[in-house]
């Protein structure tokens, strides 16, 4: 097999379309030696905090798009989220993880107020941000602020599928372009997309592939697309696990160093998901620490798992999974080689 490193575009697309089990294999065996090499058996976690269900946007396959109108809004006020971390923090976990809507309520201001708040009460823990496109200033002032990392999927390289997943109004221009600031500001930044959205062709796919090789992200976040029932994608069908997993290994070899973590959605997919995503090459959980009653709000797709357990139970269960595979959990910040002993 040809080192996919050094193919080009057509020979990607081909490539994938006719790929035989045995390169499969081949793959998955090529992509957990290179985790092992640089990461060892050590699977990070991040603690994650799901802080608000609003959303401005309309993404067409998200849960929580602004035009759902039969989801239960929430919002976690800056008292609650720091008891969340409080929470992971004695559960062992140094990084912190607040992902939300685009919401306006969070103003550059508030962020920054519970940017501060938890970084002054958890000098030892990394906080990583995913609360969507903002300008460049409001990135910096988070950074400022102290925040270290910060995860915006790309969802789709490919400008056409980009604009059937989304409505107008939103561009890959302009998420790309969020993405290339929030590496000029010096965050350690997490791309990703869904395997098995609608409209995905081979080609979107490859377009995925080098766009993650030209951005170089530190993380990439990767996972099956589950419908979920009032979006207009509800009826559609959902992605594989396995093709999930080929792109897991196919990622960790195009970004040796990537902190790829196992994703809720394949969890969700197959009981065994992010067993198998951790084999394929992934080397992060993110355990949820969103306070119990607020879980099933934030339904981005159907059937999610981990919302009927509290953040200790989600420890243990994780525990077991990443130890029954011969792995273990890492409470460290598991910040990127890059970054190491750089700021902390
Ligand atoms: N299925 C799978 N993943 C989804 N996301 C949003 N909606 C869905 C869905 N229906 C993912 C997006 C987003 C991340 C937070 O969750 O990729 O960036
Ligand atoms: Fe939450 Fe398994 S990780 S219940």
């Amino acid at each position: 097999m040809k080192n996919i490193n050094e193919m080009s575009k057509e020979e990607l697309i081909f490539f994938l379309d006719n790929i035989t089990d045995e390169e499969k294999a081949e793959l998955t065996q090529m992509a957990s030696k290179s985790r092992d090499k640089n990461y060892g058996k050590k699977v990070y976690t991040r603690g994650l905090i799901e802080f608000t269900n609003y959303c401005k946007n309309n993404c067409y396959y998200c849960g929580i798009r602004a035009g759902n109108k039969c989801i239960e809004r929430y919002r976690l006020s800056k008292e609650q989220i720091l008891d969340c971390c409080e929470t992971g923090h004695q559960l062992g976990y140094r990084t912190f993880v607040l992902q939300g809507g685009e919401d306006p309520y969070f103003t550059d201001e508030k962020m920054v107020e519970i940017v501060k708040a938890i970084k002054d009460e958890f000098p030892d823990c990394a906080l990583t941000l995913s609360i969507g496109e903002k300008p460049y200033e409001s990135y910096k002032k988070y950074y400022d602020a102290g925040a270290d990392r910060y995860l915006l999927r790309h969802e789709t390289a490919n400008d056409e599928h980009y604009s059937k997943l989304h409505p107008a109004g939103m561009s890959l221009e302009n998420r790309k372009e969020c993405l290339w600031n929030l590496k000029k500001i010096g965050y350690q930044v997490g791309a990703g997309f869904m395997v098995g959205s609608p409209f995905q062709t081979t080609e979107a796919l490859v377009d995925d592939l080098l766009f993650l090789k030209e951005l170089q992200p530190e993380m990439v976040g990767i996972g099956p697309f589950i419908p979920q029932k009032e979006t207009p994608f509800g009826e559609e069908i959902a992605g594989t696990v396995e093709k999930t997993l080929l792109f897991v290994s196919l990622i960790r070899i195009l970004l040796p160093f990537a902190l790829i973590p196992a994703t809720t959605a394949v969890g969700t997919l197959d009981p065994k998901g992010r067993e198998k995503a951790i084999k394929a090459g992934a080397n992060v959980v993110m355990p949820n620490l969103s306070p119990i009653d607020v879980r099933s709000k934030y339904l981005l797709y159907d059937n999610k798992i981990c919302t009927g357990e509290e953040a200790a139970e989600c420890k243990v269960c994780l525990e077991n999974r990443i130890k029954s595979t011969g792995f273990e959990m890492d409470g460290s910040r598991g910040d990127h080689i890059n970054w190491r002993d750089k700021d902390c």
